[in-house]
C-alpha cells in the first residue's frame, strides 16, 4: 500500500501495520457526563431566521464566501452540559486496579466531525469493541478510549433540553466557543481520574490524546491554543498531550466557498421522522442527500453500503457552528494554536475535498499538510500523514484502520 509521509522526521520511522487486535481484546461502556461551562459566544450580525429554510442556506453561504459571517461582539454562555461517551479499556486491564492511582496510562479522547457523532470511531462496522474501529486499534496498544458527543448531536441536543422541551440555540448556543469550553473541562475531569470530583468509572490518565475528525480537530486547535497560559506560555493540563487533526488541513478557507452552503439542508426536510420540528428548526442542518454526503465524505475505494449506511445514520450541525467554521478553522483570523508545543499530527485523505483539495489550492496533498504546521508552529514534533485512496471521512474507508494504525503507532513513540 502507498503511504506518504510529509514531514522529514518521520521519514527514518519503519511503518509497521500491526495485526488487528483480536475481538474480544476491547470492553466498551456507555458513559454520561456532565459539566459546567462557560464561554463568549459569538452574536451574528445577521442571523438567520430559523423557520425559513432559504434564510439559513443563505446565512451559511454568506459564512463560506471570503468575508465569512460578520460578526456583532459575543455573549456568555454557562450552563451545565450533558453528552454521552464510548468509553473503551483493553480487556486485559481492570479498571479498579488503576482507578485514582497514577499508572502510565494513556486515553485517546475521540472528537467527530458535524453531522456525525461518538459512533464515528467505531468505524464502518459500527460495533466500538470491534478489532478495527479506533477503540480497538487503541486497545491493541494498551490505550483506553473516549469517543464523546458534541454538543450538537441530535442526542445531546436532547439530553440538554429544557422541561418544556426546547433545546439549545442552533445559531447562538450551539457555537464553537461553548464546545472548547465543554472539552476544557472535560479535560480536567480526565486529570483527576476516579479520585475526588472525577469519575468513578474512569482510571487517571497520564496521557491523553486527542484526535479529531474535521470540526473535531478544528475544536481541537482551539483546544490547543486556549491551554497555552497567557502568563507563562506554558500548556495547562486542559492541552491535550498529543493532538492528532483528521480530515483537516490549513486549506479550507480556500476550498470553502459560497456554493457548499447548498451540502447542507434543514435537517427536518431530509429526515422529517429523525429531526422533527419541533424541537429541530431549520436551522439545524445536515447533509443535503445520501449523494451529495458521498460525495463530500468518500472519494477512493470505500464500500458504497458503508457510504449509505452514514447518509441514513447522519446527525445533525447547527447554523451556529457553520457560520464560525471558516473564521475559527484557520489562517487568519483566530489564533494558531502558538506556544502548544506538544506533538501534532495530521491525517488527512489525498482525495479530501475539503482538507488535500490540490486543484484549488494548487499544492500536493503532502504539501498542503507540511504547509499546515504554520498551525502549531511551536509543537515538538509534526507529522503528515497523506492517506491514500480516500476521502474526508477517511476513517469509513477500506484504508480506515490501516491509517488510524498509523497514526497509533505514531502517537505511540511520542510518549
Ligand atoms: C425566507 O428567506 C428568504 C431569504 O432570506 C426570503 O427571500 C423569503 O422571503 C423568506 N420567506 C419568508 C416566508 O419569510
Amino acid at each position: 500500500m502507498r503511504h506518504h509521509w510529509c514531514f522529514h522526521l518521520l521519514a527514518s520511522l519503519a511503518v509497521v501495520t500491526l495485526p488487528l487486535a483480536s475481538a474480544g481484546s476491547v470492553v466498551c461502556t456507555h458513559l454520561t457526563f456532565t459539566i459546567s461551562a462557560t464561554a463568549s459566544n459569538q452574536i451574528y450580525a445577521h442571523p438567520p431566521d430559523q423557520d425559513n429554510a432559504t434564510s439559513v442556506i443563505d446565512f451559511i453561504a454568506e459564512s463560506f464566501g471570503p468575508e465569512g459571517s460578520p460578526v456583532d461582539g459575543t455573549r456568555e454562555v454557562t450552563g451545565s452540559f450533558s453528552f454521552g461517551a464510548t468509553y473503551c479499556r483493553p480487556s486485559a486491564h481492570s479498571p479498579a486496579k488503576t482507578t485514582g492511582k497514577r499508572r502510565d496510562t494513556t486515553l485517546y479522547l475521540l472528537v467527530h466531525g458535524i453531522t456525525y457523532d461518538k459512533t464515528f470511531w467505531a468505524g464502518a462496522t459500527r460495533d466500538p469493541a470491534a478489532a478495527d474501529s479506533w477503540h480497538g486499534i487503541a486497545a491493541e496498544k494498551g490505550a483506553h478510549s473516549l469517543a464523546i458527543d458534541r454538543l450538537g448531536t441530535k442526542a445531546a441536543l436532547l439530553m440538554n433540553a429544557n422541561a418544556g422541551g426546547s433545546v439549545l440555540d442552533p445559531t447562538g448556543e450551539v457555537q464553537l466557543p461553548v464546545q472548547v469550553a465543554i472539552v476544557r473541562g472535560l479535560m480536567r475531569l480526565l486529570r483527576r481520574g476516579g479520585g475526588k470530583g472525577g469519575n468513578p468509572n474512569l482510571p487517571r490518565f497520564d496521557n491523553i490524546v486527542y484526535v479529531g475528525h474535521s470540526y473535531g480537530s478544528v475544536l481541537g486547535v482551539n483546544l490547543a491554543a486556549r491551554s497555552v497560559d497567557e502568563r507563562s506560555g506554558k500548556v495547562d493540563g486542559t492541552g491535550p498531550d498529543v493532538l492528532v487533526l483528521t480530515g483537516y488541513s490549513d486549506a479550507l478557507p480556500e476550498t470553502l466557498d459560497a456554493s457548499a452552503a447548498y451540502l447542507f439542508s434543514s435537517a427536518n426536510l431530509v429526515f422529517p421522522g429523525r429531526f422533527p420540528d419541533p424541537p429541530f428548526n431549520m436551522a439545524f442542518v445536515t447533509t443535503a442527500g445520501g449523494a451529495v454526503r458521498e460525495a463530500a465524505m468518500y472519494a477512493g475505494n470505500y464500500s458504497p453500503a458503508v457510504a449509505e449506511a452514514d447518509f441514513l445514520s447522519s446527525d445533525l450541525c447547527s447554523a451556529g457552528e457553520l457560520g464560525q467554521l471558516v473564521q475559527f478553522g484557520f489562517t487568519d483570523s483566530v489564533d494558531y494554536a502558538a506556544g502548544y508545543d506538544r506533538p501534532v499530527m495530521v491525517a488527512t485523505g489525498e482525495m479530501d475535498g475539503l482538507g488535500c483539495n490540490e486543484a484549488v489550492v494548487g499544492l500536493s496533498c503532502e504539501e498542503i499538510l507540511e504547509r499546515t504546521k504554520k498551525i502549531v508552529p511551536d509543537a515538538s514534533a509534526y507529522g503528515g500523514l497523506v492517506v491514500p485512496d480516500a476521502g474526508h471521512s477517511w476513517f469509513l474507508h477500506n484504508v480506515g484502520a490501516w491509517g488510524a494504525g498509523e497514526v497509533v503507532d505514531w502517537v505511540a513513540a511520542q510518549l
